[in-house]
């Protein structure tokens, strides 16, 4: 997969960037990380007695169906992957695959992290997680927060966004009255929605407060396979602006100052999303969810087509991105310039036999799919952390100026007060003959 500089997302707040010279450093091409997870069962299930019809191989990392649950004629395949799971654990989950890759966006380079399975198989689990199983986006924000403790000699800049896309419309999560949002490409900051909300970060707490208040308005609906199905693809986005930090204005002579001023900073810029898609499900009675489940299915089938599309051994001509929202937005992501791990998600039970194998074969063919991600080093002053920068020091010149004009437009002021209060003692003690002076003139 090829590498553009045009598909690094690189919002400012006028909207543009002009890069005068851009840097990047390679890591050599690798295919994308897969995990599979497949749920223990729910209670309902369970008072079935229905059994786990899958055999799971924790150390091998292989699943295959497991014996009496073959359907007639049909080989047992065994599936490998990176990692493949039982269970509840959600840190096991977050170490074994997505650790390395948050790590990897705090040094620059580009990180996409998606959950994908029909519908109730355990995605939201992972990708959220719970009070007692923190899921994957808050672990990742922990771990950035950590990562930036360690390294002091970087000064760190982070901004998040929220977005779903619910039936084909995409809705800001930390905005709910924005309209029309849309995704624009250009050269400069590639792919990317707008109008979109950013949110600075300062600390992991108010970092998990914004995460809340996206997920407060995310579309959830009750479903015949699910409590709490999500009824739309969300997008959590981090971006990430580093520099080395400039030694201490006090310390530095003046020739490094005037060299620093001179020189143009390098700074790094990645993004890190962390998506969490809708599931694909059967039909149902219900005329809204029919009407949700329509649009994700077919922005799934989208996905998937997509995925076969880049691992066409022969090389496919047209892939298409623009055939859903979801993968133009996945576009830069999944066409090179980032590391990206997946997490599949599969029921237990035989019901879903089905769906479950249709996942392991979107996990096979998406483990094929190779990236290349780049560190996008910037040297601009332009970029956001610059112009904060800037912008600083002209406030503070501003102010100290200001308070120049203000003390001399105080003197000024009293100068004009006293000779004021001499006028009127003057008068005073012209006319009333009473000894003012004293009271009125101060020194
Ligand atoms: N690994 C797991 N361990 C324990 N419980 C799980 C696990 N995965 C999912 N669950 C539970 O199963 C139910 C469905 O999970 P979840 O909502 O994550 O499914 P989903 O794939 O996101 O479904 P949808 O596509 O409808 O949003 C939830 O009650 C969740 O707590
Ligand atoms: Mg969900």
């Amino acid at each position: 997969m090829s590498f553009k500089i045009g598909s690094i997302p690189h919002p400012s707040r006028n909207g543009s960037i002009n890069s005068t010279q851009s840097s990047t450093k390679s890591q050599s091409p690798e295919n994308v990380q897969v995990a599979v997870r497949c749920r223990p069962m729910s209670a309902s299930e369970a008072r079935g007695q229905r059994e786990v019809c899958w055999d799971i191989d924790t150390t091998l990392n292989s699943i295959v169906i497991a014996e009496g649950f073959e359907r007639q004629n049909r080989a047992r395949h065994k599936y490998r992957y990176d990692r493949v799971l039982y269970g509840s654990d959600n840190f096991r989950i977050y170490d074994d695959n997505v650790a390395k890759l948050v790590n990897s966006t705090m040094e620059g380079y580009n990180g996409t992290v998606f959950a994908y399975g029909q519908t109730a198989s355990g995605k939201t689990y992972p990708i959220t997680g719970t009070h007692n199983e923190p899921g994957v986006i808050p672990r990742a924000v922990n771990d950035v927060f950590e990562y930036i403790k360690a390294n002091s000699t970087r000064e760190f800049l982070l901004r998040v966004s929220y977005l779903e896309i619910y039936n084909e419309a995409i809705h800001d999560l930390l905005s709910p009255g924005t309209q029309d949002l849309k995704i624009h490409e250009d050269k400069q900051r590639g792919v990317y929605v707008s109008p979109l909300k950013e949110e600075v970060l300062t600390n992991a707490k108010q970092a998990l407060k914004v995460i809340q208040k996206g997920e407060e308005n995310r579309h959830v609906s009750t479903t015949n396979y699910n409590l709490h199905s999500s009824r739309s693809h969300t997008i959590f986005r981090m971006i990430i602006e580093s520099k080395e930090r400039e030694p201490n204005a006090s310390t530095q002579t003046h020739r490094d100052r005037s060299t620093a001023s001179n020189a143009k900073s390098t700074i790094r810029i990645s993004q890190l999303n962390l998506i969490d898609l809708a599931g694909s499900e059967k039909a149902t009675t219900n005329l809204d969810r029919q009407k949700e489940g329509a649009f994700i299915n077919k922005s799934l089938l989208t996905l998937g087509t997509v995925i076969s599309k880049l691992t066409d051994s022969k090389g496919a001509s047209h892939i298409p991105f623009r055939d859903s929202k979801l993968t133009r937005i996945l576009q830069p992501s999944l066409s090179g310039n980032a590391r990206v791990a997946v997490i599949c998600t599969i029921s237990p039970v035989m019901t879903s036999m089905e769906e479950s194998m249709n996942t392991l074969k979107f996990a096979e063919r998406v483990k094929l799919v190779v990236t290349s991600a780049k560190t996008n080093e910037i040297l601009d002053d332009k970029a956001l952390l610059q112009q904060y920068r800037t912008e600083i020091s002209s406030l503070k010149a501003k102010l100290e100026a200001g308070n120049d004009l203000l003390a001399q437009q105080q003197m000024a002021q009293e100068d004009i007060m006293q000779a004021e209060k001499r006028k009127r003692c003057f008068y005073y003690s012209t006319k009333d003959k009473c000894a003012t002076w004293s009271l009125f003139v101060q020194p």
